[in-house]
């Protein structure tokens, strides 16, 4: 791939850059509460953003996207720029790094990946982290840490897409290390890396190909539910609220936003169980919350559809041990926890089930748990 992409720019460009990748993300645990200030458990995946870059001594930015066959010009001073959204999030990225001090000038770049997109496995965040850590390097001397070049990613995405997220995908992608899952304290930006080690289990994504599009979603109205509650509560984030809390502010909220805080708070044990349960490798809890947190999503946080709601009953009675929607939600993939001797009979079952109930085929993902952005 990366062969195609140096051809591909040498033929577009001219002559040679260099090569950097960043990888998309999966996330065992902790959905939505990254921006309630509380706990995820991301891991990169061995599915990546590639791009090649070559500063070219002018003002401008020329990109070319080579997957998709499309070409982007803007100016570095420009406050608009690119309309699409693809774009926009190196745009954005290049904007935001400026503004943290790192004086980019203007580059050529070619790129590709293999995350699928719509996937809910955070391509976008992988683009921004790819560009971040790329220009940080040969425009600002390597100045930004890992953090801050996540925190530039996460505002690309907050000034110039659109979509409030959390600093989850961006964080997993800029920090992720081979077989580790990392669990990170949102709000103190703390984290600490946790070996996934199993020979018996597997963990296998089932893109249900309905396309998960967070720019414009209602993505941004549960963060808002969040962030009402919690202001009436009179505190920072949901990361402080209790049960006793939420049941003394139900009769003042409404029906939606008591659900909404309701997930998040059950969502918060969840995910110390899970990290329990990790260090000593017991996949049976792991794989009960999982399907917990899947409960949650789609009956209380709302997020989920009947596709995907279809793939974890599915799995559910093909006796696999967890599943549940993954990432931002509205599509996009289940993560399966799955022992290895139902495996290929659980996928070709949920194969046949799906294409028969939907009309359309699901896609299985065999990931890795990969390292984070680097220079190639
Ligand atoms: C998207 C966002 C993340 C996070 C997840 C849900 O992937 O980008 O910040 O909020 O959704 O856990």
């Amino acid at each position: 791939m990366t062969d195609t992409l140096q051809s591909q720019f040498a033929s577009h460009f001219g002559g040679e850059g260099t090569l950097y990748a960043a990888p998309g993300r999966i996330n065992l645990i902790g959905e939505h509460t990254d921006y309630n200030g509380g706990f995820v458990l991301p891991a990169a995946i061995d599915k990546r953003i590639y791009a090649i870059v070559r500063p070219n001594h002018t003002l401008r930015v020329n990109m070319l996207a080579a997957d998709l066959q499309k070409q982007c010009s803007f100016n570095i001073d420009d406050p608009n720029g690119p309309t699409e959204t693809d774009f926009r999030y190196v745009f954005g990225t290049v904007r935001e790094l400026i503004a943290a001090g790192v004086p980019v000038e203007g580059f050529d770049a070619a790129y590709c990946g293999d995350i699928p997109l719509g996937a809910g496995l955070s391509s976008s965040a992988a683009l921004e982290c790819c560009f971040a850590n790329a220009l940080n390097d040969m425009f600002g001397n390597a100045t930004l840490d890992r953090m801050a070049l996540a925190r530039v990613g996460q505002a690309a995405e907050h000034h110039y897409v659109g979509v409030k997220c959390g600093i989850m995908d961006q964080f997993a992608s800029m920090f992720g290390k081979a077989n580790m899952f990392m669990r990170l304290d949102c709000r103190s930006g703390e984290y600490s890396y946790h070996p996934w080690r199993t020979d018996d289990y597997r963990l296998v994504l089932i893109n249900s190909c309905v396309k998960h599009e967070l720019v414009g979603s209602p993505y941004n109205d549960r963060r808002a539910s969040c962030e009402r509650v919690a202001a009436l509560a009179g505190i920072e984030s949901l990361r402080d609220c209790t049960w006793d809390m939420l049941h003394s502010l139900k009769d003042r909220i409404s029906p939606e936003d008591f659900r909404r805080a309701r997930y998040v708070i059950g969502e918060a044990d969840r995910v110390m169980t899970v990290c329990q349960a990790l260090e000593h490798d017991d996949f049976a809890t792991i794989g009960k919350q999982m399907y917990l947190t899947h409960d949650g999503l789609r009956d209380d946080y709302e997020v989920s559809c009947p596709e995907i709601d279809f793939l974890v009953d599915e799995a559910r009675t093909s006796g696999v041990t967890g599943s549940r929607i993954m990432g931002g939600g509205f599509g996009g993939c289940t993560i399966n926890l799955v022992h290895k001797d139902i495996l290929e009979r659980f996928v070709a079952c949920v194969q046949e089930s799906y294409l028969k109930r939907f009309g359309v085929a699901c896609q299985p993902i065999n990931v890795a748990i990969g390292d984070g952005a680097r220079k190639l």
